[in-house]
């Protein structure tokens, strides 16, 4: 796996191709392409083919699947993402080591080389409460959080999707070089949305985020690119 410098990473929750490709045209005179993130919207409406285009296209990609099967399925099915030459790939963690171990098998190429892999620990809409009374978990979110990250840790994977409220907690866990990638990522002067955790670009560096998740506060704002380079500027510092 190729080391990825920290960056802002623009979520594409479209519900077709044609207005994805549409979107990315306001940055098509963007120095360095935008990171993307494509879930799962956008790609069972449009394919793997969406995700080659953007790859043509010169974009990095994260492809939020956010894998959950018997280790040999998640395998195998992972084979099939790296040959997409995407850039960074999740499972869930509470699919246990052995198929977080089995995942980053299936990714690995021949050649050595692989997309980076992170693991979702407890998804940011799962209350402590719900957890206790329908997945009867005892543990606290916070601690829940912090041992699927070191599982995730122990099985070889690069980092996890927390929110950025936790990065500090997930770095304490596992070490600063155990990359924290955190949507619920808002401005401060702005609407919060259905996001709950959240905070804005510079807290989140400030708390160890390496790479943000951003949505609706770039693809809804009324100049989505002045809105990428406010996050780009916050996040990283960068000038643009
Ligand atoms: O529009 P917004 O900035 O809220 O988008 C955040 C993106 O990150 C969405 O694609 C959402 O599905 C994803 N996400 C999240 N919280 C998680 C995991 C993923 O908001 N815990």
């Amino acid at each position: 796996m190729n080391k990825m410098p920290n960056d802002v990473i623009i979520a594409c929750d479209f519900g077709s191709a044609d207005a994805c490709l549409e979107f990315l045209d306001k940055f098509k005179d963007e120095k360095r392409k935008p990171f993307l993130k494509i879930g799962m919207e956008l790609y069972y409406a449009a394919g793997p083919e969406i995700v080659r285009e953007l790859k043509r296209r010169g974009f990095r990609i994260f492809l939020d699947l956010k894998l959950h099967d018997i280790p040999n399925t998640v395998k195998k099915a992972m084979k099939v993402l790296s040959g997409l030459d995407v850039d960074m790939v999740n499972v869930h963690a509470a699919g246990t080591i052995e198929m977080m171990r089995a995942a980053l098998e299936g990714l690995t190429r021949e050649d050595g080389t692989r997309p980076m892999l992170i693991a979702v620990t407890q998804l940011t809409s799962t209350s402590e409460q719900s957890m206790r009374e329908q997945l009867l978990i005892d543990a606290t979110i916070n601690d829940t959080i912090a041992k699927y990250a070191r599982n995730a840790k122990e099985a070889g994977l690069d980092g996890v999707v927390c929110s950025p409220l936790e990065a500090s907690l997930v770095k304490e866990a596992c070490g600063k070089e155990f990359k924290a990638i955190t949507p619920g990522i808002r401005f401060a002067d702005a609407a919060k949305d259905d996001q709950v955790r959240i905070t804005d670009p510079a807290r989140a560096r400030e708390i160890g985020s390496d790479f943000i998740v951003v949505g609706r506060p770039i693809t809804a704002a009324p100049d989505p690119v002045a809105a990428y380079h406010r996050c780009l500027h916050d996040f990283l510092g960068e000038e643009i």
